[in-house]
């Protein structure tokens, strides 16, 4: 993990505490011997199957297999990246990191001073908004006639910027934030003849925070009532003032009110995709707290995959006009494409989520929410039916054609199945034919895709996809259900995750890969000998996901109490050399029922062959042989003789 260094990787880790963390996420947690239980955060259930283990810092739920270490509880729950999840926790548990890691270090020393100017100056505006004379009138505007109430106005860290030219500028300069920096958090603007002045004067401030809160960029509304240089002359400002990119500021990334709607989203699974920030900001004060919007573009790939670690489906509430219903249903193929469910609604015209629940209340809005919104589908129809061409078949085929580009954005074959079938109910037509279409567009955007990357070289013919996979290979696609590991194995993983390098000279010396089951059991042993073979086994790797998600449950539920390698491995009061010398005693004998089961298979599979083989005596006299082997290699095992014990 380049930017910030494992010692103090190692050194938040040791800090931190899951109990505390966890208990933010999760209801009542409750002791039960070493550990802890609670109801699990990652699915619905009714009695507590989620455990935390507190010497060691690991979540692992035994309802749905969800684990990990306490980064990537925090990863999950914050949908944070890793140097997030660790800077989080080392400001919780007060551990002193180098400035803004995970990143290259010129990145870092040009990104740090302008998440300061841009802090700064959200605190400053804020400030402006809710002590000064000048601030009134913004607090008028936003109190009387947007009806936010304080408490909003905080959550949101709304703002106002006075009048003059300079107000920023002038406080930034006397915090020696420079100039330079507040330009280039797009928070000031050079002046031809040199010097600079603010970009935002005499406007309402909605400062535009990243899912974890950090202030990244700021947009301004225009309100009558504004004085200064904003307003006047002979130009027509520009309602909004939106931040122009910059090197934090990302705009096809980010979502407003992401930060504020987390808790509600993974509650409900459900969001609420608004055009602008005032609906967002005024759903949330009434309770509808999922709502966000993008920052005045259409919705991005990004933040439909942003959206998709918190939510399941989103419900798009755009303006009914014709943008409005375009945008919507750009929106709604991003949302399939990102494998989440894609509703809409139109209100009622020319009304925006900001005033209807304000007129009509929470209620009612919700009300409304849940009985108009459509799936792609029925959203075609409708618009359709509007335009007064469903009725004729040119009509009807365009429509289901349209319907059948989205459907095909689906990944998902079951997913995509489902809503083959409902979208078909709601079209009126066979299923069968939109299934048809829906291939048929699936084959069109594969064979897009393959254009797109046609400048790599071509794949030779001898690689051809049907050639035989090699031995002991499921072909791709084509996945059973894996096997699951032995207790034996998972009681060798679990010496491996505890005591990294020596037990991997212990275990993978005297075991092949292939004597692990094949899948994540195997993957995560064949790991541990690459990290020893690159000069560096930290096992920790495995649990924080690096290896990807089935090896970091696996490493998690093999680490969590239910395997457990020995009877007494808890006594508080065995030392050292003898806990060392219990982990051997451990391993061997993992390994010794492991490779004896092994043996087992494989002598099961010969005895069937002998008996196959019967009809040719050369054949049965190999299949002989090969069990009598068989047979002597186990009890060779069964003796402990693959061990050198003199070590
Ligand atoms: P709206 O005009 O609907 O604004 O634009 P609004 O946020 O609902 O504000 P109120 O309710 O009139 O106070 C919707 C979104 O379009 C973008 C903004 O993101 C806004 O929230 N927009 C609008 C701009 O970027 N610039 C503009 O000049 C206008
Ligand atoms: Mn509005």
């Amino acid at each position: 993990m380049p930017g910030i260094p494992r010692e103090k990787i190692d050194e938040v880790q040791a800090a931190a505490d899951i109990v505390e963390v966890a208990s933010d996420y999760v209801g009542r947690l409750k002791k039960s011997g070493s550990r802890y239980m609670a109801l699990c955060p990652f699915h619905d259930e009714d009695t507590p199957s989620f455990s935390l283990t507190p010497e060691k810092n690991l979540y692992y739920c035994f309802g749905c297999q969800a684990g990990g270490s306490i980064f990537t509880l925090v990863q999950e729950m914050e949908g944070a990246s890793f140097p997030e999840a660790v800077r989080q926790l080392a400001d919780r548990f007060g551990v002193d990191l180098p400035q803004d890691g995970g990143e290259s270090g010129a990145q870092q020393s040009r990104r740090a001073p302008i998440y300061h100017a841009l802090r700064f100056a959200a605190r400053f505006y804020y400030h402006q908004l809710t002590t000064t004379d000048e601030g009134q009138r913004a607090r008028a505007y936003l109190q009387d006639e947007r009806g936010l109430e304080e408490e909003t106005i905080k959550d949101f860290g709304l703002g106002y910027a006075p009048g003059q030219w300079d107000a920023l500028t002038e406080a930034a300069e006397s915090e020696q934030i420079d100039l330079e920096t507040l330009e280039d958090a797009g928070l000031a603007i050079e002046r031809d003849g040199g010097g600079h002045y603010d970009r935002y004067r005499g406007r309402v401030m909605f400062p535009i925070l990243s899912r974890v809160g950090r202030v990244l960029g700021m947009a301004g509304r225009l309100f009558e009532g504004a004085e200064g240089p904003a307003v006047g002359g002979d130009f027509d400002p520009p309602k909004y003032i939106n931040s122009p990119e910059t090197d934090v500021y990302h705009k096809k990334e980010v979502l407003y009110g992401l930060h504020q709607a987390k808790g509600a989203l993974r509650k409900t699974g459900e969001a609420l995709l608004v055009e602008g920030y005032t609906d967002v900001i005024a759903l949330h004060q009434a309770g509808i707290e999922g709502a966000i919007a993008t920052c005045g573009t259409a919705l991005t790939a990004e933040q439909a995959k942003l959206l998709g670690r918190y939510a399941e489906r989103v419900v798009l509430l755009y303006d009914a006009d014709e943008a409005g219903t375009r945008a919507t249903l750009r929106g709604m193929d991003r949302v399939l494409e990102a494998g989440l469910g894609a509703y809409a609604a139109r209100l009622p015209e020319g009304r925006d989520p900001d005033d209807y629940v304000r007129a009509e209340g929470a209620d009612r809005f919700r009300r409304f929410v849940r009985k108009r919104r459509q799936g792609v589908a029925a959203f075609r129809r409708a618009q359709a039916e509007r335009d007064g061409t469903f009725d004729t078949p040119e009509g009807q085929t365009r429509t289901m054609r349209a319907v059948a580009d989205s459907l095909a954005l689906i990944d998902d074959d079951m997913a995509r199945e489902n809503q083959v079938r409902a979208a078909s109910d709601e079209l009126d037509m066979y299923e069968k034919h939109l299934r048809e279409a829906v291939e048929e567009a699936r084959r069109e955007d594969r064979q897009q895709e393959q254009r797109r990357r046609a400048p790599r070289p071509p794949v030779p013919d001898d690689a051809a996809p049907d050639e035989e996979p090699p031995e002991g290979e499921a072909p791709a696609g084509q996945e059973e259900a894996a096997p699951e590991p032995t207790p034996q194995e998972c009681n060798l993983l679990r010496l491996l995750l505890e005591r990294g390098r020596p037990m991997v000279e212990l275990i993978l010396g005297h075991m092949a890969l292939t004597e692990f089951t094949d899948g994540p059991a195997r993957e995560l042993a064949g790991r541990f000998l690459e990290m020893y073979r690159d000069g560096q086994v930290e096992p920790r790797r495995a649990l924080e996901g690096e290896f990807g998600p089935a090896i970091q449950q696996l490493a998690a539920s093999v680490m969590t109490d239910a395997h457990e390698p020995s009877e007494n491995w808890r006594e508080r009061d065995i030392n050292v050399p003898r806990l060392n010398q219990r982990a051997r005693e451990a391993a061997a004998s993992s390994m010794r029922l492991l490779k004896l089961r092994r043996v087992d298979e494989a002598l099961e599979d010969a005895e069937a062959d002998q008996v196959r083989a019967a009809a040719t005596p050369e054949a049965e006299r190999e299949a002989q042989q090969r069990v009598m082997r068989l047979q002597k290699l186990r009890q060779q095992i069964q003796r402990g003789e693959f061990f050198d014990w003199e070590e």
